[in-house]
């Protein structure tokens, strides 16, 4: 029998180190293809069920936006899977930034993990966000230092970031940032 990261016994196979055991990447590669099914219209909500229901994955689930669905894999880590085309290219985006970015800004967004078709591993980070203008204040000061560096923070706002274990504010949706003007992430403002 062998045991995943929870250290739960599930008698699956794992998978080259990763965190998520195969059969678990196999559900995400048939919600992908299902993903593509769906209508450009279909609401957030549509999506939730379809994606729990293929995913039928046993952590909980810690948050979702628009574009995905996050779990907590319980061992300090969180899985987003993609909901829509924008979280594909949001879950890609922020691998590539993340492996990429200059240094003075890395320590300003969440590490990624692992990255695969249609999903990122992260650190879990606090959300539990004050809301204070505190916070506010931190946030404004972010969004310079992100511009100081050559990164557009596109969509940076309170909901996307939260606290690391240093009490540092930290990003944790960077799905839309980027460092490069041509990105295809412009394509969906301009
Ligand atoms: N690293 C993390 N640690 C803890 N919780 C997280 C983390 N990343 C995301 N979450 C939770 O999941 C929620 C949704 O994540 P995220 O903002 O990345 O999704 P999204 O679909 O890209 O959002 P949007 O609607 O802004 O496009 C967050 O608001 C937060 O509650
Ligand atoms: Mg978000």
């Amino acid at each position: 029998m062998l045991l995943n990261n929870n250290g739960n016994e599930k008698g699956q196979q794992l998978n080259n180190g990763s965190m998520l055991l195969r059969e678990e990447m196999q559900a995400i590669d048939s919600w992908i293809a299902k993903m593509g099914k769906h209508h450009f219209f279909d609401t957030t909500a549509q999506r939730m069920i379809s994606v729990t229901t293929t995913l039928n994955l046993q952590y909980e689930i810690v948050g979702h936006g628009l574009n995905r669905i996050v779990y907590d894999l319980n061992n300090g880590f969180i899985l987003k899977v993609a909901l829509s085309e924008v979280g594909l290219m949001a879950n890609a985006n922020e691998a590539y930034i993340y492996n990429h970015c200059r240094e003075e800004v890395r320590k300003y967004i969440c590490p990624v993990s692992e990255f695969g078709s249609g999903w990122i591993i992260m650190k879990k980070m606090d959300t539990s966000v004050r809301h204070a203008v505190i916070d506010y204040t931190k946030l404004i000061k972010l969004e310079f230092i992100f511009l100081k560096y050559g990164m557009l923070p596109i969509d940076l706002r309170i909901a996307n970031v939260a606290f690391s274990e240093e009490n540092k504010m930290v990003v944790i949706d960077y799905g839309l940032f980027t460092m490069d003007l041509k990105s295809p992430v412009l394509r969906w403002f301009v």
